[in-house]
């Protein structure tokens, strides 16, 4: 049994009212909401240990670095990584993202290679290699997606060849919820003699992560979707290939010594973080993943499963409702329109009855393209959501399809 009420009450927020009705927030894949061991924890890291990391050899400094550096720990051991020196703290997966198109595209990238990205990746997972592939002379190649939203991973070992350096696959799409064949990508790229970044934004909110036994040799997610403060994110790489990557932002913190005839750079990770690291939200990142670390997250999973399926079921009912993305294996992600009605005006009519879902092309234009659409609406369900929630949401479009026809 999973008891919402009580794991509600860890979320100062959802017990606030909007317009004068109770927040129902179903946003939770934009940005999830804070528990209050994160808020405390940050509030209580500046009125007692705040101090710059790895610069000091004051009190207040050492113990932020080592309330930073047991935040890395945490992190390593809650994705299974092997090592602390494979987990680089960065602003976000975008920053995690940019840093490995950059540095390992300078190592591994020549002109006339190609990197394959999925048809459903977010732009931070697209534009990066664009970037570095127009410099680099790269072939973009895309692995598109079926009518139900299915990765068609069937057709991967067309698209991959003795050029290809580098697959880009999303662990859980941002605007489908698909959940991909991951251990068939990796296996097919490696095979190819490819490398694979997973982008774990949405995957590591609804599933057990395991990096190693997932075998994926980049591995990116950001802390505010996992119930952590804003502008902090993982980048996880495998430390043989990080230790051969070249830095991508150089200054301080992740040097040895600098001299104009030359500069050698830190040791594994701090190579990979230039400047005063947000060591706030790291440690906050700490907090969070204790959290989860202290409820049921099989419990939790199962219970985000049962909201998926009641809404959908619900939204399906309604006439001239389609929804986008209808894989059996799929996270607690819902995107739907209803016909003859814009998405935008679908979210304002929600937002006034107090639900607060996002409506737009969720940064994933070519997913827009592939459905012959500009938008979508979509509600995200989080551990904290109910089945209330649900029939409300469901409640709500059929108001406004009703409304808006
Ligand atoms: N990438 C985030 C989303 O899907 C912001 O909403």
């Amino acid at each position: 049994m999973w008891d919402v009420k009580k794991i509600r009450e860890d979320f100062p927020i959802l017990s606030r009212q909007v317009y004068g009705r109770p927040l129902v927030y179903l946003d939770s894949a934009a940005t999830s909401q804070k528990p209050r061991r994160v808020i405390d924890c940050e509030s209580r890291l500046y009125c007692e240990t705040n101090a710059n990391v790895h610069r000091g050899v004051h009190y207040l400094s050492e113990q932020a670095t080592e309330l930073f550096e047991e935040a890395r720990e945490r992190v390593c051991r809650f994705i299974g990584a092997a090592s602390r020196e494979e987990i680089v703290f960065t602003a976000g997966a975008t920053s995690a993202v940019n840093t490995v198109a950059y540095s390992y595209g300078e190592l591994a990238f020549r002109p006339g290679d190609n990197v394959v990205v999925s048809e459903m990746e977010h732009h931070s997972n697209i534009v990066p290699w664009q970037l570095v592939g127009g410099r680099k002379g790269v072939e973009i190649r895309v692995l598109p997606i079926d009518d139900q939203g299915e990765l068609r991973v069937d057709l991967l070992p067309g698209l991959l060849d003795e050029r290809t350096r580098l697959v880009a696959v999303t662990q859980a799409s941002n605007v489908l919820g698909t959940m991909p064949r991951l251990e068939e990508v990796i296996r097919l790229a490696h095979e190819a003699g490819a490398v694979v970044l997973v982008d774990g934004c949405q995957g590591i909110v609804h599933g057990e992560v395991d990096v190693q036994r997932l075998g994926c040799d980049f591995y990116v997610f950001s802390g505010h979707k996992l119930y952590a403060p804003n502008g902090i994110g993982v980048l996880y790489g495998r430390r043989e290939l990080l230790d051969r990557m070249p830095p991508f932002l150089g200054g301080g913190d992740m040097v040895k010594h600098v001299s104009f005839a030359g500069t050698t750079y830190a040791d594994l990770p701090l190579k990979f973080e230039a400047g005063t690291s947000n060591y706030i939200g790291a440690i906050c990142l700490g907090e969070a993943i204790a959290y989860l670390e202290s409820i049921d997250r099989a419990a939790a999973m199962r219970y985000e499963h049962e909201l998926l399926v009641r809404a959908t079921e619900r939204l399906s009912a309604i006439d001239g409702v389609r929804i986008y993305g209808t894989s059996p294996s799929k996270c607690s992600i819902v995107s739907f329109n209803v016909e003859g009605a814009h998405a935008y005006d679908v979210g304002m009519i929600l937002d006034k009855l107090g639900i607060a879902i996002r409506t737009g092309a969720h940064c994933a234009d070519p997913l827009m393209t592939h459905f012959g659409i500009t938008g979508t609406a979509r509600a995200s369900f989080a551990f904290y959501n109910t089945p209330e929630e649900a029939d409300a949401l469901a409640a709500g479009v059929e108001r406004a399809a009703r409304m808006l026809r």
